[in-house]
């Protein structure tokens, strides 16, 4: 049994070996109309949804609580109030049934959704292999040499790609999470209409915050000569500024496939559920000779599927936790 609750999604998943029989994901809806998620609000959802969460993912599994042989739980990183929830009823799981407990790393779990196999000749990476994992609190390239040895190449200075959506949704007026509707409106417009500046910083880095601003000041102007600005321009705005921010995320991660001569080439995380995203991704990978992989979309964005794989490997390792530790709001891989 795998559980994850490190931000606004409560999941549980069953495993049986690397095999998923079920994968539950309750969305907290709560967080709307705040334009992100409101970590107390957060936790307290959790509180509600864990238990109905776990049940749906055993009865979906058909497998019985007493069947359950180890329990995961994402450790961290995340907001610490979520992450309570999830870490305190998994100990209590692994104490009640005296079944072993295992504590996940929320960010290698994205990168090992990769080895969550549907059927057998399902094609997974070599190792070792390259992760562009881009999420709502994470960007990072990563370079995967084990399931247990993973080094962080390059990660955002500032903002995550994810926030970058999520905060021009904000100021475009649209719901939290912006990401996919970004996406949407972008699909209907015109990618070459606006640009949007991308920094220029040392080696590999992100960074994503003068991206926000300068579509902030953009907007600012535009609507100082036409209150309707964004409602006449909504879909082009979004395709320029997704396409600023998905060409700004290849261009340093086909620098790291140059520099490291790596030909594996994996997307991990919930905005590699970005439509734009997944096909320039396929195509630097066609352009670069490189294998590419991307989940499938229920195990992109958070979801315990992925803390039950991390903790498969685990397992196999002897690698266990006690009763005595903490959640870890942050914790580098
Ligand atoms: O991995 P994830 O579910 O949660 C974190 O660990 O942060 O990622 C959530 C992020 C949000 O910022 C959301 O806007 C973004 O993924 N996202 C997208 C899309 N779907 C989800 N961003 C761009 N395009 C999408 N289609
Ligand atoms: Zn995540």
């Amino acid at each position: 049994m795998a559980i994850e609750s490190s931000c606004d999604e409560t999941s549980a998943a069953v495993l049986c070996g690397d095999k998923v029989l079920s994968n539950i994901i309750a969305t907290q809806k709560v967080h709307e109309k705040y334009g992100g998620v409101v970590p107390e609000l957060a936790s307290r959802a959790h509180q509600v949804n864990i238990l109905p969460v776990v049940h749906q993912a055993l009865e979906e599994a058909a497998v019985s609580v007493s069947q359950l042989n180890a329990v995961a739980v994402t450790q961290g990183p995340g907001l610490m109030g979520s992450l309570l929830v999830g870490v305190s009823f998994a100990k209590s799981l692994s104490l009640s049934l005296n079944i072993p407990l295992i504590a996940v790393h929320h960010m290698k779990a994205h990168v090992l959704a990769h080895f969550i196999r549907k059927s057998d000749d399902q094609p997974v990476p070599e190792f070792p292999f390259l992760c562009l994992t881009v999420s709502g609190g994470h960007t990072q390239i990563v370079r995967v040499n084990h399931p247990a040895s993973m080094e962080v190449m390059a990660e955002t200075i500032d903002d995550a790609a994810g926030e970058a959506f999520d905060k021009a949704a904000k100021v475009l007026g649209l719901p939290y999470p912006g990401g996919p509707l970004i996406d949407r409106h972008a699909s209907l417009g015109d990618h070459t209409k606006y640009q949007f500046p991308i920094p220029k910083l040392d080696g590999l880095k992100y960074s994503f915050s003068g991206l926000k601003t300068s579509l902030l000041y953009f907007l600012r102007d535009r609507k100082a000569e036409n209150p309707d600005f964004i409602q006449e321009e909504l879909n082009h705005i979004c395709a320029s500024y997704q396409y600023t921010i998905v060409s700004y995320l290849l261009k340093n991660f086909s620098r790291a496939i140059e520099e490291t001569g790596i030909h594996q080439i994996c997307l991990a995380g919930g905005v590699s559920a970005n439509s734009l995203l997944r096909k320039s991704f396929h195509e630097l990978a066609e352009k670069k000779g490189c294998r590419a992989f991307i989940p499938d979309f229920q195990f992109c964005t958070d979801n315990a599927a992925m803390i039950g794989i991390a903790a498969y490997y685990q397992y196999l390792d002897g690698d266990f936790a006690d009763l005595h530790w903490a959640p870890k709001a942050h914790w580098k891989i």
